[in-house]
């Protein structure tokens, strides 16, 4: 599906519209709770996604306003946070605000303007549906969207958002697992099989409600054990790349809207990473190779690394980022070089197995002028950990929880529930690990017999049911 490209500029202003509530004195008229007037108004945040950004048209339209570009990237999208919390919806009576786009445009059904009434429930509408004759164009439009219509009740929770339905991180139901490739966890090595996984993701949409994977590419090289059972072996060859394009190909037609990090899972010889895992030179050289043959497609996202492992104290930090920035840019030549828009990449905490993302805070990634770019954090934490390792930064990275679930010793099933509630009710998207039967903690039964599991009976682990309550 070709989607459109046009560049579309929001002046949020008097975003909750002040009105005459029926309760109020007759003749009693609130003020405007401004959320952007020249700029954003102190109480209100902004975690719009990176990629949704134009940050060299912020407040170049007359009287302002903040940008976004809606066009085939996904990421696109503007979003808003009250940060003092909730907001009494009695008060207002819709959301108001301007309009406008370098050149004129239909707007279709995929552009959304959204809430979330309360944690974790968010409604919208289309826009479309608010527009005079269907249009946005060069000359500012007011739009109003009463909260009626979406179905608000009595708080307004967290976040506004205008956004792309078909893949913005700022959709708060755009979550999912993480899913193994055709290797799957070193179980299929000596029998790959594209359709296998795609049967898996397939039972994920329809049965689980999954709307987001990171497909975890493996690789395997001189002196891994798993290398021995590969067959007819376990390279990033072209075979394994059409595998890989086959199953994105699927999800694009069967499923479009759905969206897939592929991340340089394993190993770290495999992907020539550093002991630490760290992106190399050899790595970038094979991400162009990825990227070059997959870019192709606008719902792929790029995962540079694992886990970037020790670190405890931080000293390594810059290093790491001087890894991560390099890649990031050596992706963005990739995709330069093959005439593709810049898909978002996801960069890796930089300590202890990719946990905190606090250097990337005051050090964004500054590769491709940092557009389209997410941090990427495996919180295995308890629940008193959330704030520093992700719920903190998410207040201005765009933070994606690539990896979490139960694990002796360093998260409950309950810390992984309280993870899927706060993530949720913040908008943060997440990929819970993982739809398998054997490469714990696992989503799946396992009914393979010990095997690949081709064709066993997809059958939900209590952690597997945890997680379909939360998609
Ligand atoms: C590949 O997987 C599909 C789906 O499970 C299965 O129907 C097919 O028989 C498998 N092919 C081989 C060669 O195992």
């Amino acid at each position: 599906m070709r989607r459109t490209r046009a560049l579309l500029l929001l002046l949020l202003m008097g975003g909750l519209a002040a009105v005459q509530p029926a309760a109020a004195a007759v003749g009693t008229l609130l003020a405007d709770r401004v959320i952007f007037s020249g700029k954003l108004a102190s109480s209100m945040g902004d975690s719009s996604y990176n990629g949704g950004r134009l940050p060299d048209l912020t407040g170049a339209a007359a009287g302002g306003g903040v940008a976004a570009t809606f066009n085939p990237k996904p990421g696109a999208g503007l979003q808003f946070y009250f940060a003092a919390g909730a907001v009494d919806a009695s008060k207002y009576a819709g959301l108001a605000f301007k309009i406008a786009a370098d050149t004129s445009f239909t707007v279709n059904g995929g552009i959304t303007v959204g809430v979330q009434v309360a944690p974790g429930i968010p409604k919208g509408v289309p826009l479309k549906t608010y527009l005079a004759d269907g249009k946005v164009g060069p000359a500012w439009q007011a739009v109003f969207v009463p909260l009626a219509d979406l179905g608000a009740g009595t708080a307004l929770s967290r976040t506004l958002s205008v956004y792309w339905q078909g893949g913005t991180v700022q959709q708060p139901r755009m979550y999912i697992q993480g899913i193994q490739d055709t290797r799957s966890c070193v179980a299929c090595v000596g029998q790959q099989n594209a359709s296998e996984v795609i049967r898996r993701m397939d039972f994920a949409i329809a049965s689980m409600g999954a709307r987001m994977f990171r497909l975890d590419m493996e690789t395997y090289a001189a002196g891994d054990e798993a290398l021995q059972w590969c067959w007819p072996d376990c390279n990033m060859d072209s075979k394994y790349l059409t595998d890989l394009d086959t199953i994105l190909t699927w999800v694009a037609s069967k499923h479009p809207g759905v969206q897939v990090l592929l991340a340089a899972w394993n190993s770290k010889r495999g992907w020539g990473m550093t002991d630490l895992e760290w992106p190399t030179a050899t790595t970038n050289a094979m991400w162009r190779t990825v990227v070059t043959r997959l870019g192709k497609h606008p719902h792929v996202w790029w995962g540079v690394s694992n886990e970037p492992e020790y670190n405890f104290d931080g000293a390594q930090d810059a290093q790491v980022w001087q890894a991560m920035n390099t890649a990031v840019a050596a992706i963005r030549a990739a995709e330069k070089d093959a005439g593709q828009y810049p898909h978002i990449v996801t960069v890796q905490g930089t300590r202890a197995w990719a946990r905190p993302l606090d250097y990337y805070v005051t050090h964004p990634i500054t590769a491709g002028d940092g557009i389209n770019v997410a941090y990427e954090t495996h919180p295995y934490n308890p629940q008193a950990d959330f704030a520093a390792l992700w719920v903190n930064p998410a207040k201005t990275l765009p933070v994606l929880i690539g990896e979490f679930g139960p694990v002796d010793g360093s998260m409950t099933s309950a810390d992984a529930e309280k993870l899927m509630q706060t993530a949720n009710s913040l908008g943060i998207p997440w990929t819970a690990w993982t739809l398998h039967m054997r490469c714990p903690p696992n989503l799946l039964q396992d009914l393979s017999n010990y095997g690949c599991g081709v064709g066993m009976p997809l059958r939900l682990t209590a952690w597997g049911e945890l997680i379909k309550k939360y998609l």
